[in-house]
């Protein structure tokens, strides 16, 4: 490497292109919007939080100069879904990158005991809310021959033993991550997911009962990889490689940001 490309500026990995972002308020979705902005993107961030949304949303716009915008839409209300991504085609002609988020945990481990409601509230939100950004972001992305679908599933979609509902839900985003890739191949749009273990934000904080540093001491106890610690930070990292043009060759992948989750030694 010569001394000129040591020197040479960071390049925005995502000049021009424009992303919804569901669950953009709080957590992985915050993070991905700020770094998003800082590459270049025009950011809607889609979440039922309003009041976090908009200040969320404002202070990213001008931390980076950068439109960010706030739309007010549960994933699994068809109608607000359908209005986030017209929202973003109003308001900057076009949709780049759809990235089905937004999601809610479950802490069920006993079947026998699980509430049939709470159950189909986490599959309505993270299945049914991302099967329906998918089919509003393809709707707009299938003319112009091109887009980038992204879900965050999680290290569940893996990991035998986690809370059912929430298990269940992510091996779902995971299947339509890879039925997506093979329809929408052919119209240049790729689909990929996201399985992050866990990662301190104020969903597995309040799920847990931990505080940040604790959650990560637990990530880190379950990995074969020592001395790193998961935040939020890494989850947006690799969104924005999969949102980008540097990936422009994977398309059905589940990408799993855990570190080598590995069995305790016996
Ligand atoms: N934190 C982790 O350890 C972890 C691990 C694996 C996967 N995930 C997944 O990452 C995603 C983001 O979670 P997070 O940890 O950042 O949580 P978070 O609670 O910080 O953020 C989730 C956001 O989604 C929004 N949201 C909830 N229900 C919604 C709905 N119906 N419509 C629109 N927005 C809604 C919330 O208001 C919030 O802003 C989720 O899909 C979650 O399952 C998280």
């Amino acid at each position: 490497m010569n001394s000129s490309s040591l020197q040479a500026p960071v390049a925005k990995r995502l000049e021009g292109k424009v992303a919804l972002i569901t669950g953009g308020a709080s957590g992985i979705g915050e993070t991905t919007a700020r770094l998003f902005a800082k590459h270049g993107a025009k950011v809607v961030i889609a979440d039922i939080n309003s009041e976090l949304g908009h200040s969320v949303a404002s202070k990213i716009q001008s931390e980076f100069e950068q439109p960010v915008t706030y739309v007010n839409c549960d994933v699994s209300n068809e109608t607000d879904v359908e209005n986030a991504v017209n929202t973003a085609v109003s308001l900057h002609g076009k949709l780049d990158i759809m990235f089905n988020n937004a999601g809610i945990g479950s802490w069920d481990n006993e079947i026998a005991s699980i509430v049939h409601e709470r159950f189909r509230q986490v599959m309505d939100i993270n299945v049914y809310g991302g099967f329906l950004g998918a089919k509003h972001a393809s709707r707009v992305m299938i003319p112009e021959k091109k887009g980038c679908i992204l879900f965050t599933a999680s290290g569940a979609s893996i990991l035998a033993g986690t809370p059912y509902a929430y298990m269940a839900s992510k091996c779902a985003v995971v299947g339509l991550t890879k039925n997506l890739a093979v329809e929408l191949g052919k119209y240049g749009i790729r689909s990929n997911c996201i399985s992050p273990a866990l990662v301190p934000t104020p969903l597995t904080a309040s799920g847990m009962g931990l505080n940040f540093e604790e959650i990560q001491a637990l990530g880190s106890s379950m990995a074969c990889l020592k001395e790193a610690k998961l935040d939020a930070g890494d989850i947006a990292e690799a969104a924005l490689f999969l949102a980008s043009d540097d990936s422009k060759f994977i398309s059905g992948m589940n990408l799993l940001v855990d570190g080598a989750v590995c069995l305790p030694k016996m």
